[in-house]
């Protein structure tokens, strides 16, 4: 699937026809104008009902009401839509939204039909637009809407507001905001909240009115993004927020008994975005915010323009786990300004940000903490390429088939490591400074745009290969994108300090505890340690093991994890207070759902345990963490 891409109603916003990107006519000299949509067999979506050759959306205008008594949102959608055909079918994509109207500028109704609901995607919305170009949706937000999780003040640090955020990737937009959902069709967007006055609202765009008094002790706040965006890339959220600078353009917001920590692990920030623009070009999205979560937050970070959302379990205390906010700052190229077209090729959002982090993290950190970051990573990805297995060896390739499968299928270290490696092992090939001088102007020359794998590869050609035969076969550019497994050339970035520590993890399984384990080892090298030391152990090793490193009482959530897996694994009982409490108090995916498995692999002992903690912590979980542990924990049966 190697197909020239043409441009679609790019060209035609611009009034030029035939513009195609082999002629390489269709830069967009302004971010004001319509993005373009790539058409070529690589760039179709499998996960919306879009249809952009037709019509599609440019502009999202919101006005909602939050209802935190009902859990919904209420109001409308305004589209700009833009097609040449004359009497358009527009084809939006929605899940659970009561649809309540569909009007033209004029507030005439417009014919509209909404198909039945698939449980994945959700159900089409087709308006017939007649002559209207712009097109107004009302209506209302399931109270169980995926992106939309609605929490109670029981479950904030203050107890005393409700608390409500958005999760838009993969495709979960849709169940709030009627467009149409993929990454491949930008659209700007503005926003009209309403939300309980106490209340502040938050959103991944800029701030353009101060808070409004309204009507029923609400206040009003408006936001728009200039940029167009993907639609996963729209996010809210709203509860008892405040916000500390941390410097020119960058701050945090977070609950506000909560912000002195936030804002003290976050002091980095303001380097980070500088480092960031060293090496592949200036930000270009004006503020640089985190927004700290509650504890049910299902992922690490997500890299909402200008406001990434990330997870309190990232607040170590010591600064340990920031590579995370160098992640999501990375986004802010790969992925917000170059942006996967279909969830197909998610490694360009995934491998290119994973690749960009740590060189991030070498500029502020030094190259020794990127090694170990990147040394575990490789771990990381060792252990995904085994669970795969031979059974889902096609899941090990870059560009990937998910045709009838949920995105979620391709959200795995794949993407993000062996996508990082692909990029490190052109680098090591071709030199670390024209690697660099072509990232950034590709970056540059795409910014705004959506991408392919057969795009990048195309590009890559043209501007780095050139035609030379031996370098293309000693990359092995198509293998490293359309082929399981990992290259023979791959570049594994070794650690001397983790060398050091896998002596040490060898060691202990020959000759037991030593004193002064873990001892000045920073949080890499503890992970590793914990990751290296043979799965089996007895009960009193263990016990040694748990009081020479604290982990008992580890808050470190790295740590933790790393912990807790070792001992489920050797159904260690003095550390299931431990588990039970991390297991209800945080819903990161990453951790909850592999640390079920873990208990549901350790049958009798282990599946009772499972489901009975499950059964406590599920109400608090977030619909994506629900849907992926629901798989591997059976719930308990009613009355039993
Ligand atoms: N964009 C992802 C999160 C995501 C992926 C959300 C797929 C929904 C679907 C984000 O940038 C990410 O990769 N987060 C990681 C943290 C990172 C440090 C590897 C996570 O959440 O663990
Ligand atoms: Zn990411």
């Amino acid at each position: 699937m190697k197909t020239a891409i043409t441009l679609v109603l790019a060209a035609f916003a611009a009034g030029m026809t035939g513009c195609s990107r082999e002629q390489g006519t269709a830069s967009v000299a302004s971010t004001a104008a319509v993005a373009p949509v790539l058409n070529g067999p690589d760039a179709r979506d499998v996960h919306s009902y879009a249809d952009p050759a037709v019509a599609r959306v440019t502009h999202v205008d919101l006005d909602l009401t939050a209802h935190f008594d009902t859990h919904t949102m209420q109001g409308t959608a305004t589209l700009d839509v833009l097609s040449s055909a004359p009497d358009p079918q527009l084809t939006l994509d929605t899940r659970g939204l009561k649809i309540e109207a569909v009007r033209d500028a004029e507030g005439h109704d417009l014919a509209f039909q909404l198909a039945p609901a698939d449980p994945l995607l959700g159900a089409a919305l087709r308006i017939s637009l007649k002559t209207a170009r712009r097109v107004q949706v009302q209506y209302t937000t399931s109270p169980d809407a995926a992106a939309l999780q609605w929490l109670s003040p029981a479950q904030t640090a203050g107890k005393q507001q409700p608390y409500l955020f958005s999760q838009g990737e993969a495709i979960l937009t849709r169940s709030w905001v009627p467009t149409q959902d993929s990454p491949g069709i930008r659209q700007t967007w503005s926003a009209t909240i309403r939300a309980p006055e106490a209340l502040t609202v938050v959103m991944s765009g800029e701030r353009v009115a101060e808070p409004k008094q309204v009507a029923g002790g609400q206040r009003e706040w408006r936001y728009r993004m200039e940029h167009p965006v993907a639609s996963y890339l729209i996010a809210i959220a709203i509860g008892d927020l405040s916000f500390q600078s941390l410097g020119a353009r960058t701050g945090v917001y977070t609950e506000p008994s909560r912000l002195a920590a936030a804002a003290s692990e976050l002091v980095d920030m303001e380097k980070m975005v500088a480092a960031a623009e060293s090496l592949y070009g200036s930000y270009r999205w004006g503020r640089y915010d985190v927004l700290v979560l509650p504890p049910s937050f299902p992922f690490g970070g997500m890299e909402n323009p200008r406001l990434t959302f990330a997870t309190p379990t990232m607040i170590a205390g010591d600064r340990s786990l920031v590579s995370l906010v160098a992640h999501e700052l990375a986004h802010s190229w790969s992925g917000n300004l170059v942006t996967n077209a279909t969830w197909a090729d998610f490694w360009l959002n995934e491998g290119f940000t994973d690749y960009f982090e740590n060189r991030i993290m070498e500029r502020v950190y030094g190259a020794e903490t990127a090694a170990m970051l990147a040394d575990l990573r490789w771990d990381d990805l060792q252990d995904t390429i085994k669970d795969l297995g031979a059974a889902k060896v096609g899941d090990t390739r870059l560009h990937l088939d998910l045709a009838g499968r949920d995105p979620d299928d391709g959200m795995t270290d794949i993407a993000y490591v062996k996508g990082a490696t692909f990029l490190r092992t052109i680098e090591a090939t071709i030199g670390r400074e024209p690697w660099d001088a072509y990232l950034r102007d590709y970056f540059d020359r795409h910014a705004f745009q959506p991408q392919t794998s057969a795009g990048f590869l195309k590009d890559l050609r043209e501007h780095v290969i050139k035609g030379d035969a031996a370098l293309e076969q000693k990359l092995g550019l198509d293998a490293w994108v359309y082929d399981p497994g990992l290259p023979a050339n791959a570049v594994h970035v070794k650690s001397a300090a983790l060398e050091q520590i896998d002596r040490r993890a060898a060691a202990f399984a020959r000759e037991g505890i030593s004193a002064d384990v873990a001892k000045d080892w920073n949080t890499s090298q503890r992970v590793r340690y914990l990751n290296r030391l043979p799965r089996k152990l007895s009960t009193r090793q263990l016990a040694q093991l748990a009081t020479a490193m604290n982990l008992d009482t580890q808050r470190n959530s790295e740590v933790r994890f790393a912990w807790l897996q070792l001992a489920v694994a050797n159904r260690y009982a003095p550390a299931l207070p431990n588990l039970e409490d991390f297991l209800t108090s945080m819903g990161r995916r990453k951790f909850v759902l592999p640390l079920f498995k873990d208990l549901m692999a350790q049958g009798e002992w282990g599946k009772p345990l499972a489901m009975r903690i499950y059964a406590a912590a599920r109400p608090g979980y977030h619909s994506v963490t629900v849907g992926s542990v629901d798989k591997v924990v059976p719930l308990a049966a009613e009355g039993q």
